[in-house]
């Protein structure tokens, strides 16, 4: 048995930008898993935007972490200690209750075993887990598109919104990158397929620029940002368009705050338009099905997949509070140990 646990705990609930000072690392023993319950090793962790919900206080899908306590999150490594008669030590095994920390004991109804065929065990929390997972079944299930529509994606080069891209390329549709910086643009449609790209940040007239590339209007429009993106797109939906709610990025630093912009509910009721929210969770029983046909793609060569890795444990802070900023440039994980 290892003996000394490293852990990053939330030290301040911050208002605004966090800041890494917010959270802090603490070491403890170890402890020992339970009956049923197995302790196992990280090897990479995730940085997710839903994070900034989890240290907020507004009203969410999940609770707050307290003051003190270690910050959520998910992640894969290798069991070194089982009491649960399914897992064997050296399993390597993913789990979104992993926490900022070396070591997790977790509970096996939320930990999978991961099947090496399908990827490695960095897929499981890129291509094949949270982020590629909701890509998959945020743009087929809610967008339902068809060949020849235009669908357009926000936050497009990162690591939901790079095969989010993809598939609707591989559905025979136009597709329109929306992004913060030139480099994502020309990597979104160099490398992904997309059609053409909008950088948010530098167009003088959004609307307009958006315009220029949906001549015929917007059919499916993936959300991943809420704020003035949503804006722009929802003044070029065409009839019975699809709008995918799958995050709100400009605004989590505002959680609770109203979300100001122009209503367009007019828009809405013309076009017969479908705004819908989407939340993976409520997929859990069709994950297979996704984590078959995307590992599949990406065999074929249909489908690539941009990782942001970072190093060390300590980095933990400083990965994330590049997500809130837009520094990183694909799916941004940091790696804890040697496999
Ligand atoms: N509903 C669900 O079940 C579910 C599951 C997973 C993820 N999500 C959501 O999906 C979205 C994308 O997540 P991800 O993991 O793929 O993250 P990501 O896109 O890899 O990284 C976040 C990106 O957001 C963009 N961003 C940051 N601040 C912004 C702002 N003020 N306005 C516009 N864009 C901003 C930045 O890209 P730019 O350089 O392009 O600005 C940044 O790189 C997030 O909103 C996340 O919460 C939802």
């Amino acid at each position: 048995m290892p003996e000394m646990n490293r852990r990053l705990v939330l030290a301040n609930r911050p208002h605004g930008m966090p800041k890494e000072s917010d959270w802090r690392m603490e070491s403890a023993p170890v402890s020992e898993p339970e009956d049923g319950k197995i302790l196992a090793r990280a090897l990479y962790l995730s940085v997710d935007p839903y994070m900034r919900g989890r240290i907020a206080t507004s009203k969410s899908y999940a609770k707050s972490v307290e003051i003190g306590e270690t910050m959520v999150g998910g992640g894969v490594g290798r069991v070194v200690a089982s009491r649960h008669p399914d897992f064997q030590a050296g399993d390597t095994v993913e789990s979104m209750a992993w926490g900022w920390q070396d070591y997790a004991v977790l509970d096996p109804k939320i930990t999978r075993k991961l099947d090496q065929r399908y990827g490695s065990p960095r897929d499981a929390l890129g291509l094949l887990g949270l982020p590629g997972l909701t890509a998959y079944f945020a743009l087929l299930d809610v967008g339902q598109p068809n060949p020849g529509e235009t669908v357009v994606v926000s936050s497009a080069s990162g690591a939901v919104g790079q095969v989010v891209g993809q598939i609707a390329k591989i559905k025979g549709c136009r597709t329109i990158a929306v992004a913060g910086d030139d480099r994502k643009i020309d990597w979104c449609v160099r490398d992904c397929g997309y059609d053409a790209g909008v950088n948010y940040k530098t167009a003088k007239d959004l609307p307009a620029a958006l315009a220029a590339v949906c001549p015929d209007g917007i059919d499916v429009y993936f959300d991943n940002t809420g704020g003035p993106i949503h804006d722009a797109v929802m003044g070029l939906i065409r009839l019975r368009a699809r709008i995918i709610i799958c995050g709100t990025i400009s605004n989590y630093n505002r959680l609770g705050e109203p979300d100001m912009g122009p209503r367009h509910l007019r828009q809405v009721l013309i076009n017969r338009a479908r705004i819908q929210g989407f939340l993976l969770w409520d997929f859990q029983h069709r994950y297979q099905e996704a984590i078959t046909q995307l590992a599949a793609w990406a065999k074929e060569g249909r489908i690539k997949y941009r990782e942001d890795v970072m190093d060390g444990l300590q980095n933990m802070p400083r990965a994330f509070l590049r997500l809130l900023t837009g520094e990183n440039f694909g799916k941004l994980l940091v790696k804890i140990a040697d496999a």
